[in-house]
């Protein structure tokens, strides 16, 4: 099975998850984009939900699929989140921020009873860190946030180079909240905790795609069927 159809899968459990009159968080991503179509479905069977999504493309996919929508300032409290992640390890911390949606997939997140990760098996990893870790910072003084941002990673047992993120074209990506990404190629995160502390306490970073403590079950699928972790 190609890795979309893995995706799709893992997506469709997942929407097995959901019941009538859920608040539900919608997730960003190539994953999060066939739950948004597979719910969608549902609910124009009859399926009574409601939708805050992480981002303008999802938001847009969404209106698409007939789901009604809400906002964190109208639906403060969410049942379920779910969405997409770039690795997962065994005690379900995650690299999330690949589409660039990660402050707004973490806010969602953080709103939620319940976050379900959903994925196809590659993004399962012993240690958190081959995938370069997306740190949202504001574009005001990047330079030196970037020294910092690397400073950080050295404090926290590791080191590695911050790489402003840029579109096809070249120019610099910007976040649907305005701000810009740095990727943090590191390789290995010995102590994901610690390096979390350090990023969130350097000025001009507004948040790191590290979720620790977030995801309460991941929804894996790989050639041999689901796994599921909790
Ligand atoms: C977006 C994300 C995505 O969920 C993550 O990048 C995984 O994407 P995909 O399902 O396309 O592999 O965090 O910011």
């Amino acid at each position: 099975m190609n890795p979309d159809s893995l995706k799709r899968e893992a997506a469709a459990r997942a929407v097995d998850l959901v019941e009538p009159g859920m608040r539900l968080g919608l997730g960003t991503g190539s994953t999060a984009k066939h739950f948004v179509a597979l719910l969608g479905e549902r609910v124009r069977g009859g399926l009574d939900v409601i939708g805050v999504p992480t981002s303008e493309a999802t938001r847009a996919d969404a209106e698409a699929a007939g789901i009604r929508l809400s906002t964190l300032e109208e639906t403060p409290a969410l049942d379920l989140t779910v969405d997409g992640a770039d690795e997962i390890a065994p005690d379900l911390s995650a690299i999330k921020g690949g589409g660039g949606a990660l402050l707004r997939e973490k806010i969602v997140a953080a709103a939620s009873a319940r976050m379900v990760v959903i994925a196809d098996e590659s993004k399962w990893v012993e240690t958190l860190g081959r995938f370069p870790l997306p740190v949202e910072v504001v574009p005001f003084g990047v330079a030196p946030t970037t020294i910092a941002v690397e400073a950080a990673a050295v404090a926290a047992g590791c080191a590695g180079r911050a790489v402003l993120r840029r579109t096809r074209e070249g120019h610099a990506f910007v976040t649907d909240g305005g701000h810009l990404i740095l990727d943090l190629a590191l390789g290995r995160i010995p102590d994901p905790a610690a390096l979390a502390e350090r990023l969130a306490a350097v000025p001009g970073v507004v948040e790191h795609g590290l979720f620790i403590g977030l995801v309460r079950t991941a929804i894996l699928a790989g050639s041999a069927g689901i796994r599921i972790e909790t």
